[in-house]
């Protein structure tokens, strides 16, 4: 499978979202990730799902949604409404994993389970077979714009061996200071789905950024 890009919708210029949004249509972006944060599980805030309403209905690719908040489950319902293709819900903040995964999958979302930097893959071992994607973030979560965790090439690479070894086809994708450098190396180590915020939108041309990476 060639490898996907997801822009994520937090390093665009929110005062001209319309804008943002239909370049994004007439890109090579794959899916448009969106990073819902509430000020607890994460030490920032972001944006909620009226942004998603809003942008739903203009948008034509698919919605890749990142829960950084506590209870993710208390909002699958509210989630699948938007239109979303994929809730990604933190390992680190579902006691109740195997259930949630469950309750999004019931909806005809795909799930997908998120790793901070410091937790390992081997956590998954068993749960890594009910879930459609696994989130490796590379970046402490909660903002846009920082520097890669080199750590997370090898852990890419771990995790691609477990799923591998498992004989599962579950994707992985990799969040937090993508880069043209920092993508080469993650897609060697095994990732299929690529985010980047800044390096996108903060680029001369959004566009041929997306471009770029999707050449890789
Ligand atoms: C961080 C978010 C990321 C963020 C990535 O908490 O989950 O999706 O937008 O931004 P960059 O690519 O700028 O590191
Ligand atoms: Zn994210």
């Amino acid at each position: 499978m060639k490898h996907k890009i997801a822009p994520s919708l937090l390093s665009a210029d929110f005062l001209h979202l319309k804008e943002e949004i239909e370049l994004i249509n007439d890109s090579e972006a794959d899916w448009l990730h969106f990073d819902i944060m509430d000020g607890v599980f994460v030490p920032n805030i972001s944006f909620g799902f009226p942004i998603l309403e809003a942008v739903g209905p203009i948008l034509k690719k698919p919605m890749d949604v990142h829960l950084m908040i506590v209870e993710p489950e208390k909002f699958i319902k509210t989630v699948a409404e938007t239109g979303a293709y994929m809730m990604n819900v933190h390992y680190e903040a579902s006691p109740h994993l195997h259930r949630t995964i469950a309750a999004i999958k019931e909806t005809g979302m795909m799930a997908g389970v998120t790793l901070n930097p410091h937790t390992p893959v081997y956590l998954l071992e068993d749960i890594i077979h009910d879930v459609d994607m696994v989130l490796l973030m590379s970046v402490n979560p909660g903002f846009g714009g920082q520097h890669f965790i080199e750590h997370s090439v090898e852990k890419t690479a771990r995790l691609k061996d477990m799923i591998t070894r498992k004989g599962l086809h579950t994707l992985i994708e990799v969040d937090g200071g993508v880069n043209m450098e920092t993508a080469g190396r993650l897609l060697t180590a095994g990732a299929d789905i690529l985010v980047a915020g800044n390096f996108i939108f903060k680029s001369h041309n959004p566009q041929q950024t997306i471009r770029d990476l999707k050449a890789l």
